[in-house]
């Protein structure tokens, strides 16, 4: 069941223009499901690395791999014709050197399609972030609150508190922006900062858990319709319950089971009523 293709996909640089006008859609997605159903809605989607935490029950994100974000970025690529898909590299892909990055991100970007890869940090992947970009790899960098350097930044938690952590995430973002980065995440960081970043470089920026003033907002799928409960972060919006409708399902399956209520008839091929006192089973031969 493939989606037509005759829309044409948006592109980074279709989002570059967008900087200051239109708010920017995000949301990740992680498989071919959730893709089909957001793709008409949203204007970017993420396979984000965060599918360790959320998928597949991981404490951090340090644990996904190339392979796992491949997998994913092919399945998100199968529901989408619309959005602009964007493939996290996970931790250990891409810091080592910007050869290692090409290495690793031209794989991504082949074996999925995708349109671009999105990593952390700042001033230290500038270098990388230009020898990516200079090789035709759309880069999407991110700052602020980076999951990936979370021991390093002792837990999740708001960042740019101090004047001196605010200068720092502000010349993060102004490297990745000026080595040529297409779009830039900010995330979890104290409001001001984020409208500041926004208003001082000329690339859109992302927010999550950063200011209303972002060109655009990002958020986790799961985490809006309430299937990620384990942990609800200060900036996440629930908009549906789908864990609470996904338990109801559940018990009224096992109720319906239980009391052979399900299947009913319309459940089943050649369906002759319960077999009891006034409907003995039939012959098999009856049935030919
Ligand atoms: O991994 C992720 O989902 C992210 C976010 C920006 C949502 O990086």
């Amino acid at each position: 069941m493939s989606k037509a293709t005759n829309t044409k996909r948006i592109a980074l640089t279709d989002l570059l223009a967008r900087k200051g006008q239109e708010p920017i859609v995000c949301l990740t997605a992680y498989t071919t499901s959730i893709s089909r159903l957001i793709d008409d809605h949203v204007d970017l989607m993420l396979v984000g690395d965060s599918l360790g935490m959320v998928l597949y029950g991981m404490d951090s994100t340090l644990g996904v791999t190339v392979d796992m974000m491949i997998a994913h970025g092919k399945g998100v690529m199968r529901g989408s014709t619309k959005a602009c898909v964007i493939v996290d590299m996970p931790f250990g892909s891409y810091e080592e050197s910007p050869q290692v990055a090409f290495r690793n991100c031209s794989r991504v970007m082949a074996e999925t399609r995708c349109s671009g890869v999105k990593l952390e940090g700042g001033v230290e992947m500038a270098e990388t972030i230009s020898f990516l970009v200079k090789r035709g790899i759309p880069v999407v960098a991110h700052v602020g609150l980076t999951p990936q350097s979370v021991h390093a930044l002792g837990g999740f938690k708001a960042q740019g508190k101090s004047d001196e952590a605010a200068e720092s995430i502000v010349e993060d973002a102004k490297a990745v922006a000026a080595a040529g980065a297409s779009a830039v995440v900010i995330e979890g960081v104290v409001e001001p900062l984020g409208a500041r970043i926004t208003r001082e470089i000329d690339v859109p920026t992302i927010g999550i858990g950063a200011s209303p003033q972002c060109d655009g907002q990002i958020l986790v799928t799961e985490d809006i319709i309430g299937l990620f409960a384990e942990f609800k972060p200060k900036f996440v919006k629930r908009y549906a319950q789908m864990d609470e409708m996904i338990t109801q399902a559940v018990r009224d399956y096992k109720a319906e089971v239980q009391t052979r209520v399900f299947p009913a008839p319309e459940h089943c091929f050649g369906y002759k009523g319960p077999v009891g006192h006034n409907n003995p089973p039939k012959d098999a031969s009856e049935d030919k």
